[in-house]
Formats: C-alpha cells, sequence, structure tokens
C-alpha cells in the first residue's frame, strides 16, 4: 500500500496554499516517534547551539514570557531553561506535540496554538524562539508569522528562527518509522531575514551552514530584534 500523502506543497492550483490540517495530522501521527528520535539537542551543531546561546543574550531585561513557538515535544524548552531562559512557554499546532511537552516540562505553560495566532497580547512576550517550526509554510505564511510574532514581542525583544536553508520543496517520506509522506518548505535565509525586516525588525545576524552527519540539506538561522 502506497504512503499516505499528507499535504503536497508547491502543487496546487494556487502556488502551494497551507495545509494547516495536514500539518497538524501529520505531527499528531509522528509525535511519539519524534520525541524517541529527538529527544534532546544532541543532533544541532555547535553553531546552531550557539544562535540559541546568542537569542538567550540578546533577550531585554524586564517581564514578559520566552516562547518555544512551534515547540513540538518541548526538547527546545528543556535547553532554554538550562540556559537560565525565564518564565518559559511554548505554543504548538500539533495537540500530540504538546501533550509530550507537557508531560516533559510539567511546569511551563504549553498550549496549542497556530503561529499566526499566539495566544499573547500585545507587546508582552520577551523572545520567541521559532526553531524549525516553519519548514511547512510558504513565503505568505512566513509574511503572517513575522508579523504575528513582532505584534506580541516587545519593542528590543528578540526573535530566532532555524530551519532547514535552500529553495523549493522536499518530500519527507517514511518519517520516523510512519507509512506518511510530508512535503517540507526550504528557506533562504536572506529572503527570512527581507521578511523579518519587512514585518518591524531589524535583523542582527544570519547564519547558513553546510549540512552535516545525516542532515540532507544546509541549515539556515536569522536572529533578529523587534523595533
Ligand atoms: C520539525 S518540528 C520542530 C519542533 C521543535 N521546535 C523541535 O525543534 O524539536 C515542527 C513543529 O512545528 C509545528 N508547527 C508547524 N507549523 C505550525 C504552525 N503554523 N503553527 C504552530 N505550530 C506549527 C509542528 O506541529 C511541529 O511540532
Amino acid at each position: 500500500m502506497p504512503p499516505t500523502t499528507l499535504a503536497k506543497r508547491g502543487v496546487s492550483d494556487d502556488g502551494g496554499v497551507s495545509d494547516m490540517d495536514a500539518t497538524r495530522r501529520f505531527y499528531d501521527t509522528v509525535a511519539a516517534a519524534y520525541a524517541a528520535a529527538l529527544p534532546d539537542t544532541r543532533a544541532e551543531a555547535p553553531l546552531d547551539l550557539g544562535m540559541i546561546a546568542q537569542f538567550v543574550a540578546d533577550l531585554p531585561d524586564g517581564d514578559g514570557l520566552i516562547v518555544d513557538a512551534g515547540c513540538g515535544t518541548g526538547r527546545l524548552l528543556a535547553h532554554l531553561a538550562t540556559l537560565g531562559a525565564s518564565p518559559l512557554a511554548g505554543v504548538d499546532l500539533s495537540p500530540a506535540m504538546v501533550t509530550r511537552a507537557r508531560e516533559a516540562q510539567p511546569d511551563i505553560r504549553v498550549e496549542v496554538a497556530e503561529l499566526t495566532a499566539l495566544p499573547f497580547p500585545d507587546a508582552t512576550v520577551r523572545g520567541i524562539l521559532c526553531w524549525y517550526a516553519i519548514i511547512h509554510s510558504d513565503a505568505d505564511e512566513v509574511t503572517a508569522i513575522s508579523r504575528e510574532a513582532r505584534r506580541v514581542l516587545r519593542p528590543g525583544g528578540t526573535l530566532l528562527m532555524g530551519f532547514q536553508a535552500g529553495t523549493g520543496t522536499r518530500r519527507i517520506e517514511h518519517p520516523y518509522g510512519h507509512d506518511v509522506t510530508m512535503d517540507a518548505v526550504l528557506h533562504d535565509p536572506a529572503t527570512i531575514a527581507r521578511a523579518l525586516d519587512a514585518a518591524g525588525f531589524d535583523v542582527t545576524a544570519v547564519a547558513e551552514r553546510a549540512a552535516r552527519a545525516r542532515e540532507k540539506h544546509a541549515q539556515g538561522f536569522v536572529l533578529a530584534r523587534r523595533r
């Protein structure tokens, strides 16, 4: 039997619109296997962890949550806690991923929410880590996600996006042993930086590194400060 294709990117009539339900179903399906395969940040390169350390160093002083947006199973929440980032919160589209994150981090508020509708008031959040959460989002969605991040961040608040770098889409087949497929979007770091600038951020660092170990793609990172 062929694998179930949950979402195809770049093949729809209007150029590849979001399929949020398919993304949610995909992560609900793979949540347990994802948690087992990626229990922590050991898959991250020193450069990746350095970008996260810089994100924490750049957080403005004062009140406000630090949000892991698209937190998945919460492995980056645990990492942020080890770096002293507090108070933390997480949001994710997938209820199954959120359940895992809550089990792993019972003291941290984790909610089901979309990146384009964050459950926080305007200008209250100190920082947003968006780590491999835009990998199913096209350019229009990245624009909407960037604007929503700006809405909830305090002036001076920091945003870090990590993502697979490149152009076009790639097919994810049999992820984590499941008989499903899903398309992921590759992003050009310079394009992400321009989108953030247009949404009201000053970009403070842009990095791209080559694929390493079992990775199939280069990895991109953009760090920015809300104007
Ligand atoms: C590749 S996983 C990364 C999870 C986590 N950040 C990590 O690095 O382990 C992508 C996550 O982003 C979430 N996600 C994707 N699109 C989203 C959206 N539009 N709104 C909220 N969450 C989203 C998925 O549900 C999934 O948990």
